[in-house]
């Protein structure tokens, strides 16, 4: 592979606005950033959700180098990302059905990505072989400068080593990726802190394939009847390592992994036990505010590491990447996570965090 000097170029944050997308094209910074794309080269760039190694996404050996760089297995599709919606007719093969144009319109820019029938302008190897294509336009004022500088439909996977959290901030990329590629613009930490919600919008009723940014109840909200409600054993099919093809491939691999083993705190009474139990020294307990101002006196001489409010699941989203990358700087023998409820973007936090603790 070669060897790049990585740059990172800090975008003044004041400039960074929706009604600065113009002035934003003129940025030197974004006229390297675009340069390079046109070139098939990689770099990396702040969204909303998390930072991205984008790529031009009708160019092979672009494609290659995403895979390449992160070490990520051929298998699993890229997400291609737009600006203008006009770009999606070049991308989708057939009409889109009601319930995915109303999605557009309800969470377009943003985080939600669409699986839609593919046209041939999109190769193979962007995804993955599949004659689908997952689309996203995002929100960031500085992702939508660089799509619309670039004039190309951008593929771009979250810009971390695969199997390895996501990274929300330019440091993280630069820790995972250094050497791998020419360029990371730093935007600041990502708003969201979690990648886009999945859906897959090629049937009549709308199956979520990866929790994210935009919860099942805001979706339900706008699509009623037309969302799919996994039931019982139906329930996390699409996350399953047994079945052959996945529906979102990407589920299968064990992600977001601190090299802490990991165990979750499902209740209250879990934790009652612990704290009632001897815990080894080299140990940390990962706690909301208020769990941990609750249970105070019998946390001392623990080390507790928080994880913000549970009234603010949002705010947890936002740190839950970086928590898990600190994590691994302590040297833990293990640490203790709490879940928290799984509803709104609480899914999606505990659906990383289930799989950031998953031991095979
Ligand atoms: O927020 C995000 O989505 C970020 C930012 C950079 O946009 N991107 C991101 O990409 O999270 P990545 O590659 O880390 O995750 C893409 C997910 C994977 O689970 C992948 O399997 C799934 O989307 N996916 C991509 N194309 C698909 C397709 N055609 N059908 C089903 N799932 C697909
Ligand atoms: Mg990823």
């Amino acid at each position: 592979m070669k060897e790049y000097k990585t740059e990172i170029i800090k975008i003044d944050e004041s400039l960074i606005s929706d009604k600065n997308i113009d002035s934003l094209k003129q940025h030197p910074a974004l006229e390297k950033a675009a340069e390079l794309l046109q070139k098939g080269e990689l770099v990396a760039f702040p969204t909303e959700t998390v930072y991205g190694l984008g790529a031009d996404a009708t160019r092979l050996e672009a494609i290659k180098k995403i895979y390449q760089a992160k070490g990520r297995p051929q298998d699993n599709p890229l997400i291609v990302h737009i600006a203008d919606l006009q770009e999606l007719d070049k991308l989708v093969k057939g009409d889109l059905n009601l319930p995915a144009e109303k999605l557009i319109k309800a969470f377009w820019p943003g985080p939600l990505t669409i699986v839609v029938d593919k046209k041939e302008t999109i190769p193979a190897a962007t995804t993955a072989g599949l004659d689908s294509v997952a689309i996203r336009m995002p929100a960031h004022p500085l992702t939508r400068a660089i799509i619309e500088k670039t004039g190309l439909p951008i593929a771009a996977p979250s810009a971390n080593k695969s199997g390895a959290p996501s990274p929300t901030r330019a440091a993280h990329v630069y820790a995972d990726l250094q050497g791998r590629l020419p360029l990371i613009l730093d935007g600041g930490p990502a708003r969201v802190g979690l990648e886009s919600t999945v859906v897959d919008v090629r049937k009549e009723r709308v199956r979520i394939l990866r929790p994210g940014g935009v919860s099942r109840e805001e979706i339900r909200e706008v699509i009623g009847d037309y969302l799919y409600e996994a039931q019982g054993a139906d329930e996390g099919l699409e996350n399953s390592s047994t079945v052959e093809r996945p529906l979102s491939p990407g589920m299968k691999y064990r992600h977001y992994s601190p090299q802490t083993p990991l165990y979750i705190i499902e209740d209250e009474d879990f934790l009652e036990g612990l704290l009632h139990s001897n815990l080894q020294e080299n140990t940390a307990l990962v706690l909301s505010d208020e769990w941990a101002s609750k249970y105070q006196s019998s946390l001392k001489g623990i080390k507790v590491i928080n994880m913000g409010p549970r009234k603010r699941p949002d705010l947890i989203a936002a740190g839950i990447f970086q928590l898990l990358r600190y994590l691994d700087t302590l040297s833990l023998d293990r640490a203790y996570i709490e879940a928290i409820p799984e509803n709104g973007i609480g899914e999606a936090i505990m659906n990383r965090i289930r799989k950031a603790s998953s031991r095979e």
